[in-house]
Parts: C-alpha cells; sequence; structure tokens
C-alpha cells in the first residue's frame, strides 16, 4: 500500500495522479489538515509533523511513502528517510528534472511556500542540474489557505495571484515550477496571468511515473488485481465540511473522508 501525506488537500493533485496510473495500487491519504498550512511553520515543527504523518501511514499499513508536500519534503525528507525503514518519495527531484529538461532559455521561476522557498532547495537541484539556469524564486503563502478554503475561481484570488507574479514580469521565464502541491488546483488562473508561453510544471503526474519507475523494477509493490481506486483510503486529521467538498471536486467523484 502507498501512504501519500500532505498538510491538507493539495496532495491530492499527486494522489489523484497516482491513482490514474497505478489503479491497482492501494492507496492511503492523510492530510493533516488540523495544522494547515505547514508553510508558515519552523523547519523544526513541519519536520515534527511529517514524522506523525509518516508514523500514522505506516500503522496503518502503508509499505511506501510519499511526501506529497513541497514544504515537507524540503525540510524533512533526510530525517523521514532515517526514521521510516520503508522506502520515502519526495514531490521535489520530479519536479526539478522536468523543469530541466522542459526549459528552453534555462530561466526557471518556482513559487511555493515560504517553508520551501526559504529552504533553497529548488534552487539548488536546478543548479546542480543545469548550472547555466537562471532561477528566480517566489514564496506565495496566502495561496494555500485560499485553495483550502475552495476559493478556486473568486476574484480576490486572482488579486493576489496577480500580485504575486508580478515579481516575474521582467525576468523572461520560460518555465514555472508549482512548487506546491496545492497550486494545480489554480493552474487556469496562474497560466491566464503568467501566460501561454510560460509552461507551468505540475509534478504530480511525474511523481506517479517515479513511483510506477521504481516500485515494479525494484518489485517493491505489486499490483493487487481486482483493487479499484474507490477502495483507496483518504483520511484527515480534522473531518470538516469544506475539505470533503474540495475532495469530491478534486476526484471528481464522492469520497468518503475519514477521522484520523
Ligand atoms: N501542499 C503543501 C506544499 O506542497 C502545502 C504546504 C502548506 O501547508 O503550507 O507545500
Amino acid at each position: 500500500m502507498i501512504g501519500i501525506f500532505d498538510s491538507g488537500v493539495g496532495g491530492m493533485t499527486v494522489a489523484r495522479a497516482v491513482e490514474q496510473l497505478l489503479p491497482e495500487q492501494p492507496l492511503l491519504y492523510l492530510g493533516d489538515i488540523a495544522r494547515t498550512p505547514y508553510g508558515p511553520k519552523s523547519a523544526k515543527t513541519i519536520e515534527e509533523y511529517s514524522i506523525e504523518n509518516a508514523q500514522f501511514l505506516i500503522d496503518n499499513g502503508a509499505k511506501v511513502i510519499v511526501i506529497a508536500c513541497n514544504s515537507a519534503s524540503s525540510v524533512a525528507t533526510n530525517r523521514l528517510r532515517k526514521e521510516c525503514n520503508i522506502p520515502v518519495f519526495e514531490v521535489i527531484t520530479p519536479a526539478v528534472e522536468q523543469a530541466v529538461a522542459q526549459s528552453v532559455n534555462g530561466k526557471i521561476g518556482v513559487i511555493g511556500t515560504r517553508a520551501t522557498i526559504e529552504s533553497g532547495l529548488y534552487e539548488k537541484l536546478i543548479m546542480e542540474k543545469r548550472s547555466n539556469s537562471t532561477v528566480i524564486s517566489k514564496a506565495c503563502p496566502l495561496l494555500v489557505s485560499l485553495v483550502e478554503e475552495g476559493w478556486l475561481d473568486k476574484r480576490e484570488t486572482k488579486m493576489i495571484l496577480r500580485r504575486y507574479l508580478s515579481f516575474f514580469k521582467d525576468h523572461q521565464i520560460d518555465t514555472l515550477v508549482l512548487g506546491c502541491t496545492h497550486y494545480p488546483l489554480l493552474t487556469n488562473l496562474i497560466s491566464h496571468r503568467i501566460g501561454k508561453r510560460v509552461q507551468l510544471i505540475d509534478s504530480s503526474k511525474t511523481v506517479a511515473l517515479y513511483l510506477q519507475k521504481n516500485l515494479l523494477s525494484q518489485g517493491t509493490l505489486l499490483p493487487v488485481p481486482g483493487h479499484s481506486p474507490e477502495k483507496n483510503k483518504y483520511y484527515v486529521t480534522d473531518l470538516t465540511k469544506t475539505a470533503q467538498r474540495m475532495a469530491d471536486k478534486i476526484f471528481n467523484r464522492s469520497i468518503d473522508l475519514l477521522q484520523a
């Protein structure tokens, strides 16, 4: 069973991609709604929350962990790999590989939470893979709460995005990494604002491909014939109506959200 966690509903964009690519693979999700957002918190706190989330998934049968949160991926991956005795996947490396491969002019923008941007990990990994790149990063701390609230198409969300994305105006980026798993839910607004010539990197599908490649080649997880995504389990640390509404919307079906 694949265990996936995020600070809230954003990681469901990753779970959705994993379900689509690996429908016969049982999946267990934990959204830490009670403590969202992670981005403004310290690395130490995000690390502690991540360990607790991983432990919940392991206790409930996960054999592989996916950190479907860039904030946690940037500050807690090493500790999780050290303390969990099972494979731990993060979402930053796949996004970096995709961005580096797809950018033509090497000018790559990254948007993410404060924790992710302040960690400097995207910049470091992009420069390691392609040293002639220019990386322009911008923290967009308000976006996670707007998505958790379901404000995906509100005027206020558009205004805030305009303000954040104007930062990239004079940088001629041709690629923008959505360095937060909540942001793919704002793809249309972001694309409209940043312009169609800038390609957006949503790493969810790449993460799913990564899992498929690694798990199948190592034989870590075999598909379970007869399993279907409807049997996957979706937990949250606080069962709210808003989270339920968002889960149904993200998966485009009725999800039976459970209290962790
Ligand atoms: N989806 C998480 C991420 O990718 C959001 C973190 C937060 O709660 O701030 O960073």
